[in-house]
């Protein structure tokens, strides 16, 4: 059993760099797919105190929950629904800063104000979808972006 991951810093930026080697090292020892989502997810609510985080992962014609930390969500998405099934059919990443204005967002949870979700790619396919939801509006920026890509990066 690894040791927990300890995130240091007071700025975002900090946060991330401090748990970027540690979490490469924690996915790079098991090789199970969905055990490093679940812990991965477990890392990122803990250390940049996430409203909810998780994966939804394509399968078929639609997107399905997979491991996540946070609230009960609704367990699939369609191609091109709400801003998951919108990440797999642009293959971006899309940053919402209120949900509520945003045409296409799916509710999960009337707490969530703001919203980042990443694209997984192999082969230039989508495979999976990295979901963060924050309680408060325009919670996501470029940093979230830059570092949150570089993570999921590790789960190839
Ligand atoms: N808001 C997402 C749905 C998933 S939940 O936020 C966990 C969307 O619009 O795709």
């Amino acid at each position: 059993m690894s040791e927990s991951i300890i995130a240091r810093g007071s700025g975002k930026k900090e946060v991330y760099e401090s748990i970027l080697d540690p979490i490469h090292d924690l996915l790079e020892s098991e090789s199970d797919k969905i055990a490093n989502m679940a812990n991965l997810c477990s890392v990122l609510k803990d250390a940049l105190k996430f409203f909810w985080v998780g994966f939804y992962i394509v399968k078929g014609q639609e997107l399905v929950l997979g491991p996540f930390q946070g609230s009960l969500a609704c367990t699939r998405i369609q191609f091109g629904k709400g801003v998951c099934g919108s990440v797999w059919k642009e293959k971006r990443t899309i940053i919402v800063d209120d949900v509520d204005t945003y045409p296409n967002h799916i509710a999960c949870s009337n707490l969530s104000k703001s919203e980042i979700v990443i694209p997984l790619i192999q082969d230039n396919e989508v495979w999976a979808v990295l979901d963060v939801d924050s309680d408060r509006l325009a919670a996501f920026d470029s940093t979230d972006e830059h570092y949150l890509s570089r993570i999921v990066e590790f789960l190839k």
